[in-house]
């Protein structure tokens, strides 16, 4: 196992002077992020870059979002992605607001455009949980302060940055890496490819027939891994996708707004339970990943995710530096943080 000072930065070389962080820092100012795929491989990296260093020095960025506002409004419920938000930005300075909108979705009382048009006037950030992915892509289309998806039905970008984070902590690097994700080719799981696929991950994926990822985040995702040297592969076959993997990651196969299905889904996802005899077909040092909530006895056994293999709780924490990460490049708070491009 690489130990975690494989990630120091090299001798000399300060986050804060790092051209991969200030070139992420200049573009990133004031845009959105709806999905992996709106960062390039540089971006991804820079905000990972970021994440170690606000981990390992909280206090350099203590001021660096001073009264900055942000809006949280979610659809749906959530622990770590509310939490992790809330909490890096008052540890920076800056202030949440939550707005509950799991009786009244978006859209349903004025239209995502007059609210986003309300909302830029007093917010400087605005950070949404939803069903429908269209109601993040039309908040950010309509508004001039950055729009932040904290997962929709399509994507959970927020998520899939922590993961990477922690698989670079425990690894040292991801390049090469083989990342398998067995279950639901849902949300979770399109950020993850794509996420992996910037970052030069091999990311295999074993869905049951009928729930694989979509099309058009594969297309990407396979053109990303191809500029970056590693591969999309696609099973329906859990056993062959565990073989030889470094990472084994699952999700819940009933994702919210889906409990309907959880009936039909229960069977068909059983041979996709990730137990001990799967971890078995992984490399011995593979670890295990989930975001979270785990549906215990269903996705998951409890011997796997209370396992030393299991390294659910560092994704969990990661999401805290990750975010606040985010928020600093898309906030454009990296010019308070002294030292930071002088
Ligand atoms: N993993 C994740 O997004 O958790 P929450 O639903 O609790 O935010
Ligand atoms: N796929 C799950 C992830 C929850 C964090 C869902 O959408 O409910």
């Amino acid at each position: 196992m690489a130990s975690r000072a494989m990630i120091e930065r090299p001798e000399g070389v300060p986050v804060h002077k790092d051209p991969e962080i200030l070139a992420a820092a200049q573009r990133m100012a004031g845009e959105d992020l709806c999905s992996i795929a709106d960062l390039s491989s540089a971006e991804v990296r820079a905000i990972l870059k970021l994440g170690h260093d606000i981990k390992r020095n909280p206090r350099a960025y203590r001021h660096a979002l001073d009264a900055k506002q942000m809006v949280l409004m979610f659809e749906k419920a959530s622990l770590r992605t509310r939490l992790a938000f809330e909490t890096g930005i008052n540890t920076m300075g800056g202030n949440a607001i939550f707005v509950d909108q799991t009786k009244s979705p978006l859209g349903e009382r004025e239209t995502i455009a007059d609210v986003a048009r309300n909302l830029e006037r007093w917010v400087d950030v605005i950070v949404l949980r939803t069903y429908a992915h269209e109601t993040v892509t039309e908040m950010a289309a309509n508004s001039r302060v950055p729009v932040i998806n904290a997962l929709s039905d399509f994507e959970h970008p927020c998520q899939a940055l922590a993961d990477f984070m922690a698989l670079e902590e425990h690894f040292g690097s991801v390049t090469g890496l083989n990342f398998t994700y067995v279950g639901d080719g849902n949300n979770v799981c399109h950020s993850l490819m794509l996420a992996g696929a910037q970052l030069g991950a091999n990311v295999t994926v074993a869905t049951p027939r009928g729930y694989s990822p979509d099309i058009e985040i594969v297309t990407i995702a396979r053109e990303m891994a191809q500029a970056n040297n590693c591969e999309i592969r696609l099973l329906q076959d859990a056993q062959a996708a565990a073989e030889g993997a470094d990472a084994i990651y699952t999700d819940v196969c009933v994702s919210m707004g889906m409990e309907h299905e959880s009936t039909k889904r229960a069977p068909i996802f059983r041979p996709f339970q990730v137990n001990e005899a799967l971890m078995a077909k992984a490399k011995p040092g593979a670890v295990f990943m989930h975001c979270l909530p785990a549906r215990r006895g269903e996705e998951v056994t409890d011997a796997v995710i209370d396992s030393p293999q299991s390294i659910v709780f560092d994704q969990a924490e990661n999401r805290l530096h990750a975010q606040k990460a985010l928020l600093l490049l898309l906030l454009g708070g990296l010019a308070n943080v002294k030292g930071f491009n002088s």
